[in-house]
């Protein structure tokens, strides 16, 4: 299995129910690897500035993958620029799927327009190819990501397909698992938590921090006294009660004084804050554990060797089918 991310820093909660925790359960089943995609983000962030907070970026990465629980006993985390195969993998696949493909996968235009650029970069335009590398450089059967990845998935099978059929049979066609966790609301009650919209809380963010975020969290906005009857259903206070405090008794108890109008939203969020401080605890306190650079460091080191070594493997096969 491989999955990944771009190295964009400090992950919150919406990452954590959306992938991180499928990862940690996964890595028991399937020998995994995590790409940390730094040259992707290349694509779009190219400027010297851009880069120079990489590294420490990479390291915070690192740590919140072994904070939620990812082993680096059993999972691979790596580094994509530190194996240059997996570029070499990139030109040759880069031979067989055209340009006008490439100019139809739907993430390209949003990235234009998110972005506001008027060109686009070759390196852009073939980001779905070099994520075909990725996951075809160790093999990967399974590939769990978000549904926003779907069009590279499938440009992925569209390689593989052409690669086995010209050359012979080299490549597994990687499935997509797509998480079936729903998209975590923003504490603003927007409906995805986003570092962009800063809607969210971060899995490192302190005791007082998480407190602070949640007192001012959206609730149901027809009601204006704690004695209104209100709304559960979609009430992001309520669904992060459902996610994240285990005491499902307290839950059921306070859903149903709310409906009734007999508790206010300050009670209903301050039991939010601790049931949210007692579940991110334990990730604080393996955060804590694990916070030295030159430990995160050593990670990524050994796992960026072990990908290597995959990546030459199959860069060695894809040669000797090729006749190259
Ligand atoms: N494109 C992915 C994202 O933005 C990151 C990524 C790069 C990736 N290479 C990958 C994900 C290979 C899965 C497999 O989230």
């Amino acid at each position: 299995m491989l999955t990944g991310d771009r190295p964009t820093g400090a992950l919150h909660l919406g990452h954590l129910v959306g992938t991180l925790l499928k990862r940690v359960e996964l890595q028991n089943q399937f020998q995994t690897f995590i790409i940390i995609a730094d040259l992707h983000t290349l694509t779009t962030k190219p400027n010297k500035e851009q880069i120079a907070g990489l590294k420490e970026r990479m390291r915070q990465q690192v740590l919140t993958y072994l904070a939620v629980g990812l082993d680096p006993d059993k999972t691979v985390i790596y580094q994509q620029s530190r194996i240059p195969e997996v570029c070499e993998l990139a030109t040759i696949f880069s031979m067989l799927i055209s340009v006008p493909r490439l100019e139809r996968v739907p993430t390209l235009k949003e990235q234009l327009t998110n972005l506001h650029l008027d060109q686009v970069s070759l390196g852009l335009l073939s980001y779905p190819v070099l994520q075909a590398a990725d996951i075809l450089m160790v093999k990967a059967e399974v590939v769990p990501v978000g549904q926003d990845q779907a069009s590279h998935l499938e440009v992925t099978k569209e390689i593989v397909q052409r690669f086995n059929n010209n050359y012979g049979r080299v490549f597994p066609e990687p499935q997509a698992i797509f998480s079936t966790e729903k998209i975590l609301v923003g504490i603003d009650g927007q409906a995805k938590m986003s570092k962009s919209l800063d809607n969210g809380i971060a899995l490192f963010d302190g005791p007082d921090q998480v407190k602070a975020k949640v007192m001012r969290m959206y609730t149901d906005p027809k009601r204006i006294r704690a004695t209104d009857p209100g709304t559960v259903e979609g009430n992001p206070v309520f669904i992060y009660h459902d996610l994240f405090n285990n005491d499902k008794y307290e839950v059921a108890d306070l859903k149903k004084r709310y409906r009734m109008g007999k508790v206010g939203d300050i009670e209903v969020k301050e039991k939010l804050a601790s049931a949210l401080n007692n579940y991110l605890q334990p990730i604080r306190d393996r955060a804590e554990k694990y916070r030295k650079a030159d430990y995160l460091d050593d990670v990524l080191d050994s796992g960026s060797q072990t990908a290597r070594n995959e990546a030459i493997k199959t860069l060695n096969q894809v040669r000797q089918v090729m006749g190259l």
